[in-house]
């Protein structure tokens, strides 16, 4: 996959130098996503569920696979009309009822190829690559370890007794959600006489409640878990506005909700099956920022872990690309949480819970057993590849069942070294009450953050297939409401690093 990204970086920049636009600084940049800034009429959008393992397990009932697609064109003449790309009946399709399409598939794999599938129907032909949707993504952390569904290190993992560690009320637990659909339609606000666009995924995970105006409600229900996603925007103006919903109950208490810029193809991050998404181009470090507007409304409660930006990767501890061979492939994640709750674990007294060293925007790396000079606070954990050989002691490995394949997790804190990459750099910045647009340097931040390799290994190119942001309400006892809009996403490359990178390559 990697290979394939390279080809001919000077000539994409010089075709796309006729779009794009200047930065504050005179620098100018072209976008990496197929929909810069949320502006486009015609959305595409879609959904998935996975559950602790980044699988489906089971179908929930009358639901089909757990993937669902809105995408549409606008005619513009006479009567304006939006023009659905994805049926319903395409939407239901499931192992359950889809005799005809795909038959004798595993329920994990007809996922993936429904996403494929969707892909497809939604595809916008677009240079260097055509692209497909938005990825909302839905994850519950529940895990029947006596059931043993989920891997270890991605090797095949045996039962044992339920820890408070991994939610399960009992068998079925890993269930997957109802996933009820409104299409986006058109209509007429009241207020400003504007002509908005509307559509909406919603659902729960508490499936005794399986009436969609009854879930349509749950928000307001005692105990009852739910997701709502609704997207909205006026005609022929503005950017699209994500407003996301999510609540626990005392049975899902650990519920993740996300919006992704996956990669068109390949790997993205966490999914060990070919992606579909936004990211025409895959943004690589150092040269990427991230920029979109945030307003939390509600924070999820104390445990709830908000990422103002997460981003996946995959690579394999020798620095060789991931194949899909989950027992060598590692998804390598960093997330920055700007929930004030949540407290650095990383401390002078907890070393295993920081990487090795910190290194400084101007170069300077300090180890973390310098106790005068690594910056402890900017860290709430890291966790290290448990297939790996070298890491240095004492370390913590990752979660060897919440992923495919093993995993390196590196999450930072809201702190005053992470300024200089436009992060926030004080506790509450971007959180309830304080609504802003951010302009992040991703790209920079994560080329200086530490990862993983083998010792002698070359360092990889670290390329991001998956960006994203939202929240994971990490086991929480009381039913917990995290609310939040996103608009006018864009990853942004600068156009002088197309036109420098890779020089030579084919
Ligand atoms: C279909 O399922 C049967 C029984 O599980 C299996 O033996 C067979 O190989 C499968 N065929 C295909 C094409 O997957
Ligand atoms: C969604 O669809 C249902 C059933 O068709 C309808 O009752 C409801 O008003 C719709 N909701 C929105 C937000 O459009
Ligand atoms: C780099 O920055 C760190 C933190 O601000 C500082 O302590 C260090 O002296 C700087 N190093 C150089 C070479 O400027
Ligand atoms: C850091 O401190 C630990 C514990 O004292 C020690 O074992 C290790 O060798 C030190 N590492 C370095 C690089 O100084």
């Amino acid at each position: 996959m990697m290979q394939k990204l390279k080809f001919c970086w000077g000539l994409i920049a010089i075709l796309l130098s006729v779009s794009g636009g200047v930065g504050g600084n005179g620098e100018s940049y072209i976008s990496a996503i197929g929909d810069p800034g949320m502006r486009r009429d015609g959305l595409r959008v879609a959904i998935e569920s996975w559950n602790q393992c980044n699988e489906v397990g089971e179908e929930a009932p009358n639901m089909g696979s757990p993937r669902m697609a809105d995408c549409f064109d606008v005619n513009y003449f006479g009567d304006i009309k939006l023009i659905h790309k994805v049926q319903k009946w395409q939407n239901k399709l499931g192992i359950s009822n889809s005799h005809d399409l795909v038959t004798n598939k595993s329920v994990d794999l007809f996922a993936a190829w429904k996403e494929i599938y969707l892909g497809q129907k939604c595809q916008v032909i677009d240079f260097p690559k055509p692209w497909q949707f938005w990825m909302i993504m839905l994850k519950s952390g529940n895990m029947d370890t006596l059931a043993a569904i989920c891997p270890e290190y991605g090797k095949k993992a045996k039962p044992f007794k339920q820890t408070s560690r991994f939610p399960c009320f009992g068998k079925g637990c890993m269930n997957m959600p109802s996933m009820y659909h409104n299409y986006t339609t058109i209509y007429q606000n009241e207020k400003d006489g504007n002509l908005m666009m509307k559509g909406r995924f919603y659902g729960s995970w508490d499936l005794e409640i399986d009436d969609e105006d009854e879930v349509d409600k749950a928000v307001d229900m005692n105990d009852i878990s739910c997701y709502s996603v609704t997207w909205e925007k006026p005609v022929g103006k503005g950017s699209w506005v994500f407003h996301h919903l999510l609540k626990t109950s005392s049975k899902y208490p650990w519920l993740m909700l996300y919006l992704r810029s996956d990669a068109t193809s390949g790997f993205s991050g966490g999914y060990h099956y070919s992606t579909r998404g936004m990211s025409k181009i895959v943004p690589k470090s150092p040269n990427f920022k991230v920029r979109f507007t945030l307003e939390i409304k509600r924070g999820g409660g104390p445990k709830s872990q908000f990422y103002l930006m997460d981003m996946g990767s995959c690579w394999k501890n020798d620095g060789r690309p991931c194949d899909g061979d989950v027992t060598s492939d590692v998804t390598r994640y960093s997330e920055i949480i700007i929930n004030p709750e949540i407290e650095a674990w990383c401390k002078p007294t907890r070393r295993d819970q920081c990487p090795p060293y910190h290194t400084f925007a101007n170069g300077t790396r300090v180890h973390r057993n310098d106790t005068a000079h690594f910056p402890y606070d900017a860290y709430h954990t890291y966790c290290a590849p448990g297939n790996a050989n070298y890491f240095e002691q004492p370390a913590n490995t990752c979660d060897p069942y919440s992923n495919p394949q093993p995993q390196e997790i590196l999450q930072i804190l809201p702190h005053p070294v992470w300024g200089e990459y436009g992060y926030p750099t004080k506790k509450g910045e971007g959180w309830v009450g304080d609504p802003r647009t951010w302009e992040l340097d991703v790209g920079r931040l994560s080329q200086s953050l530490h990862f993983y390799q083998d010792p002698g290994t070359t360092p990889v190119e670290r390329y991001w297939p998956s960006i994203d942001l939202g929240t994971e309400i990490y086991i929480s006892n009381v039913g917990q409401i995290a609310e939040w809009t996103v608009s006018h996403f864009d990853i942004i490359i600068p156009k002088h690093a197309l036109l420098n990178s890779d020089k030579g390559a084919s």
